[in-house]
């Protein structure tokens, strides 16, 4: 005997869909990823890389990088992996670690809302302000 449908929850506004590629098209700056949708408590970051960035680790947050455009390596003390296009890797939390990109790049982020993108680290050129948009 199968138990009767709930009824549908009250209606919600429809979300319009996201494009990735117009959302990074906007973007002009390295290293400071702007939120493109948020779930769950995650946020959705879109950002471009160029260069170095520093090293540091997130103590509570583990975080997805899925490439995007051109390819970075996420470099980890022993090792790194490089990311191209439809390719993702999950920096697990409090592992050490920074992204490199010879030439530009560009990455979607998954992480919690709110984390810091340099992590345990205070950069004043590459600490991004949290919660910015595009
Ligand atoms: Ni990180």
């Amino acid at each position: 005997m199968s138990e009767p449908r709930a009824a549908p929850a009250a209606p919600v506004s429809a979300p319009a869909k996201v494009d990735v590629a117009a959302k990074l098209a906007l973007i002009v700056e390295h290293w400071r990823p702007k939120v493109i949708a948020e779930l769950n408590g995650q946020e959705v970051k879109l950002a471009k890389f160029a260069g170095d960035f520093v090293w540091h680790r997130h103590e509570h947050a583990d975080e997805l990088f899925l490439g995007v455009a051109g390819s970075f390596r996420v470099e980890f003390r022993d090792r790194s992996e490089t990311i191209g296009p439809g390719q993702l890797i999950v920096v697990p939390r409090g592992v050490e670690h920074r992204t490199v990109a010879d030439q530009e790049a560009a990455a979607l982020i998954f992480e919690p809302a709110a984390t810091r993108n340099t992590g345990d680290v205070v950069d004043a050129r590459l600490t991004a302000p949290n919660g910015a948009r595009v």
